[in-house]
């Protein structure tokens, strides 16, 4: 990794750099990462969120649209795949949940998907069922089970300012 470009952004024991892995030890910490990530976002943006039922990726969503300022409860978009949230300042939060999807990535296409990656800040849950879509201006989030409220966190910061040497 190359120092230098390393954008680190220490607050509260959490350094964010392109490549982080973090233990969450419990649900408010993964929330406090959300909130750490949503002061350094710039739209348009997406962030891919991978990791199994119940790893914490819809909780992540909701404490990042809380951060960006989204007043509205934010619920998984399950049944209707994609969610819309107004930002303040006039930008959108688009909450995207493939899970459902059963042949994701041409659904996704006839859904015009690839349209929202510059409309505003994306969040993808499942999104390694449309990977071949994904563009490279991303963040991509893992989160895997280590216990019952245990995860561990690994951050993948692709975007182009912020690319490791
Ligand atoms: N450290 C933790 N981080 C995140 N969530 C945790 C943690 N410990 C326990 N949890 C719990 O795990 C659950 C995560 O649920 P959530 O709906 O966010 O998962 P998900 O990844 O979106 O699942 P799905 O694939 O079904 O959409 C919540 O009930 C949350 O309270
Ligand atoms: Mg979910």
């Amino acid at each position: 990794m190359n120092f230098s470009q390393t954008s680190a952004l220490v607050s509260r024991g959490f350094v964010l750099s392109p490549m982080a892995t973090i233990r969450s030890d419990r649900p408010e910490v993964t929330r406090e990462l959300a909130r750490e990530l949503a002061r350094d976002l710039r739209s348009p943006i997406v962030i891919a969120l991978y990791g199994d039922l119940g790893a914490g990726k819809t909780l992540f969503t909701q404490a990042l649209a809380q951060a960006l300022g989204v007043a509205q409860p934010v619920t998984s978009p399950t049944f209707t795949l994609i969610n819309e949230y107004d930002l303040p300042g006039g930008g959108k939060l688009f909450h995207v949940d493939c899970y459902r999807l059963r042949d994701a990535e041409a659904e996704a296409i006839a859904l015009g998907l690839e349209e929202l990656f510059d409309a505003g800040v994306v969040v993808i849950e499942w999104a390694d069922r449309i990977a071949s879509l994904l563009p490279e201006n991303r963040i991509d989030i893992h989160i895997e089970h280590a216990g019952e409220e245990e995860r561990q966190i690994v951050i993948l910061d692709r975007r182009p300012d912020r690319a490791t040497a």
